[in-house]
């Protein structure tokens, strides 16, 4: 693959929760793994991991075909499509709950599904780390992505490898107007923190390196809310971000989630809860739904083969994380639905609290 761009497509979906909305059922995994493996052996796939946290089925695959490739999010789409005929059978829970249109149209996005793509030219040494969350949205990741690439006090790198000093470029997306600016880190930090501060409104899409403008990290910024104009679950956000050489260390990445902060989801994609970083065997929310969970598959990437994946948070270090995240949680909990541990009334306009409020309107009377 010397010199040749590989592409990494992570695309997902809740395709039937195990129970409820609370884990996998193995068959979809097994069903996924046939779908992509047929495609591995046609070629149009260089290799393919399937993964999953909580509710949602991960399909990690890399190709020569860039982002937005038909071919590849039809794959993507037929796979889950399959899946569902399977959670269907076995009756899970919500079967094909994240397939919002009745047909394939040429690309996932839009259609239900969450979506991270980038295209590189591979280093001598690739890391890199796909971060899957469930039951938050995509604005989770605001926090930790302006930890890794613009906070010297995460990312030691920021000041010390001479490839970071530039700095970083955030793309980021106004989610409401469906607008895109662009902002430069450290230069314009206090700009780019006075939007992604409110992560509901505005969400990191992507981060480049100003120095040459290499790809550092592309998140899923798909709204299930804004796309089907009322509640449908919420958006489990994935993540891909390059690691090492001129790029946060690994370490320094994962150092970014060491604070469980406070994201949108939780039960019924209505509640304010900590982010908790947890190994693959607890990617099981299942206290109140939750609490929100993170979960990360550490790769080397090889000529477009995926060398992994590594549970990176399966270590002891991530523990007083976890405490905290419990600890935070039970103190949510406490609120039952007050805010703010509920989501403010903007927050939950798809929800059916907004039907609530209709109930409620003819009751309503005006005061002098
Ligand atoms: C949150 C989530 C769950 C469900 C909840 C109610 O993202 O998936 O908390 O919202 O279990 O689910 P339904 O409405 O399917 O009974
Ligand atoms: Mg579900
Ligand atoms: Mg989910």
């Amino acid at each position: 693959m010397t010199g040749q761009k590989v592409t990494i497509s992570v695309i997902k979906a809740d395709i039937g929760g195990y129970v409820g909305h609370a884990t996998m059922h193995p068959d979809l995994i097994s069903k996924a793994k046939e779908c992509l493996e047929k495609e591995k052996k046609s070629g149009l796939l260089i290799d393919f991991c399937v993964m999953y946290c909580g509710d949602d089925l991960e399909l990690i695959m890399t190709h020569e075909h860039g982002p937005n490739k038909r071919e590849i999010h039809k794959l993507a789409w037929d796979t889950f499509m399959e899946g569902t005929e399977v959670a269907k059978k076995l009756g899970l829970y919500g079967a094909g709950q994240d397939l919002l249109a009745d047909a394939f149209s040429g690309n996932v996005k839009g259609q239900g599904p969450g979506v991270a793509e980038m295209s590189f030219v591979e280093r001598e040494g690739e890391p890199v780390l796909i971060f899957m969350a469930d039951k938050t949205s995509p604005g989770a990741w605001n926090l930790p992505l302006f930890k890794m690439f613009a906070d010297p006090f995460n990312t030691a790198g920021l000041i010390i490898d001479l490839k970071c000093l530039d700095g970083f470029k955030f793309d980021v997306l106004d989610v409401k107007e469906n607008k895109m600016v662009s902002l430069d880190c450290p230069d314009e930090m206090y700009y780019l923190l006075g939007l992604i501060g409110a992560p509901e409104s505005y969400m990191i899409n992507a981060i480049s390196r100003r120095i040459d403008g290499e790809i550092a990290a592309t998140g899923s910024v798909q709204k299930l809310s804004l796309i089907a104009g009322k509640y449908v679950g919420k958006d489990d956000p994935v993540l891909i971000v390059r690691a090492q050489s001129g790029f946060p260390a690994v370490g320094e990445v994962l150092e970014a989630f060491s604070f469980p902060h406070m994201v949108a989801g939780w039960m019924r994609g209505s509640h304010n809860g900590p982010l908790m970083p947890v190994p693959w065997r607890h990617a099981t929310p299942s206290r109140f739904d939750g609490p929100p969970r993170v979960v990360v598959g550490g790769f080397q990437i090889q000529d477009g083969k995926l060398i992994g994946p590594v549970d990176l948070f399966d270590d002891p270090s991530f523990d007083e994380t976890r405490k905290l995240a419990n600890k935070v949680g039970e103190y949510l909990r406490r609120h039952g639905p007050f805010e703010p541990h509920r989501l403010p009334l903007d927050n939950l306009e798809y929800t059916t609290l907004s039907q609530t409020l209709k109930k409620l309107k003819s009751r309503f009377k005006k005061l002098d």
